[in-house]
């Protein structure tokens, strides 16, 4: 498969220049060829869409279909909403129905291809191709100028547009070929950028708590993670570093350095009920047992030995139920932009059309996907954010 019409004539005038060729990129330049207009995505990688292969453990959790504002994080959480209902689940679905790809739900909403993510990489290039769109790679953006109109310079070339669309991405996993250039291009015109900081990102523990933890890694339970008014019930999963496993990974996103979080190890579950019955034998054996009705044996026996009941009465025994629903962890941090899903933060909502995510004081500039301050939850929330956003740019541009 080529990447659809790749144009070797340099230096010319095109209507829109796309910068960054991932999945906001790709739609946003769709939406716009489909218009009639003369399209070029610059990209410096020597691939297209390199995170989309990637993501979903190769299958692409492309959307998922309970898809609502309250999925994302923003300063201003009415932001996304506007560009969400432009552009839905279902209008990517119809895409995906008539690319012939096949796919489930995994879980919760979560759509992934049956095959490979390829599959939704194809379908996007074949788009753009039918579009028109051109994509230019191995361009590295290194200045966008502004006069009549805006001129882009990368390493080799020079380009000029009446339009640029930023879609860049954020700071994730720099060894992709993540960079700053959203945040630079952004201050450059004057638009305020939200501290760009990793999300959805394994948290780390030192000190007591890596020695209380980390020798079980590989252990995973069901668990309720949260933090303020924010709360997951996912699977968490120890690691040799600290705790990952997407319970972990969506409290991540809320989490800012210092603050504890706190694990329901049975959510919903009064484990130490059966031991109150009166004729209940009340000793570690039984406390054990009944853990383990719930939990992991090791985490079980973890959990014991860190905090055995304070004895044996009713009110020990709700004591320690207590503290199993409401255990504290304060991480010392988290696995940094190298391990993070995702980027928060970015180029403020505040300096963007909600409908159309132009720059308000810079007409022409457009700024999509993960470069803004929106973030997804996870399970297909960011690819929807990147199709909303990139729909929503390309058909106002
Ligand atoms: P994206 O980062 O995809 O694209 C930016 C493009 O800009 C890149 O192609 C890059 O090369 C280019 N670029 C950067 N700087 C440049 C410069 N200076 N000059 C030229 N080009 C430049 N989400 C989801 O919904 N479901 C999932 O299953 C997953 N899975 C997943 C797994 C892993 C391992 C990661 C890291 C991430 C995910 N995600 C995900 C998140 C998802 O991949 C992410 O939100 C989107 O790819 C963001 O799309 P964008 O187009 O905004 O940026």
């Amino acid at each position: 498969m080529g990447y659809g019409a790749v144009n070797s004539q340099r230096g010319r005038s095109r209507d829109v220049l796309v910068l960054g060729a991932g999945a906001a990129g790709l739609m946003a330049a769709i939406e716009a060829g489909r218009r009639g207009l003369r399209v070029t995505v610059l990209d410096h990688a020597e691939r297209p869409g390199k995170k989309i292969l990637i993501s979903g453990g190769g299958r692409c959790n492309f959307t998922n279909i309970h898809c609502r504002p309250e999925n994302f994080l923003s300063e201003n959480p009415h932001f996304a909403r506007s560009a969400l209902a432009g552009f839905t689940p279902q209008d990517f679905l119809e895409l995906v129905h008539r690319h012939r790809i096949p796919y489930h739900e995994k879980t919760l909403g979560q759509l992934f291809c049956d095959g490979s993510a390829q599959a939704i990489l194809d379908l996007l290039l074949e788009e753009c191709a039918a579009a028109g769109v051109e994509i230019e790679l191995r361009q590295k953006v290194t200045a966008v100028g502004h006069g009549s109109g805006f001129t882009v310079e990368t390493e080799s070339d020079s380009f000029g547009s009446s339009a640029v669309i930023v879609a860049t991405g954020g700071l994730s996993i720099p060894k992709m070929g993540a960079t700053g250039l959203a945040y630079e291009i952004a201050r450059q015109f004057g638009l305020r950028v939200v501290e760009p900081r990793p999300a959805l990102v394994p948290l780390t523990l030192d000190g007591a708590a890596r020695e209380s933890w980390c020798d079980l890694a590989g252990v995973s339970a069901e668990v309720v993670a949260s933090t303020g008014k924010q709360r997951f019930r996912e699977k968490m999963l120890v690691t040799h570093r600290g705790l990952s496993g997407p319970a972990i990974l969506q409290i991540s996103s809320y989490w800012r350095q210092g603050e504890t979080v706190e694990i329901d190890f049975a959510p919903g579950e009064p484990v130490y009920a059966g031991l109150l019955a009166l004729s209940a034998g009340r000793h570690t054996a039984a406390a054990e047992t009944a853990l383990r009705q719930v939990l992991p044996q090791r985490l079980a026996e973890r959990l014991l030995a860190l905090d055995p009941p304070q004895g044996w009465s009713n009110r020990a025994l709700e004591a320690a139920e207590q503290r199993l629903h409401r255990w504290p962890v304060v991480p010392s941090g988290t696995e940094g932009f190298d391990k993070a899903e995702v980027t928060a933060g970015g180029v403020a909502t505040a300096e963007l059309s909600a409908k159309t995510m132009e720059a308000k004081r810079v007409p022409g500039l457009y700024f999509i996907g993960e470069a803004v301050d929106v973030t997804g939850h996870l399970g297909g929330f960011n690819f929807q954010w990147a199709w909303a956003s990139g729909a929503a740019a390309g058909r106002a541009v």
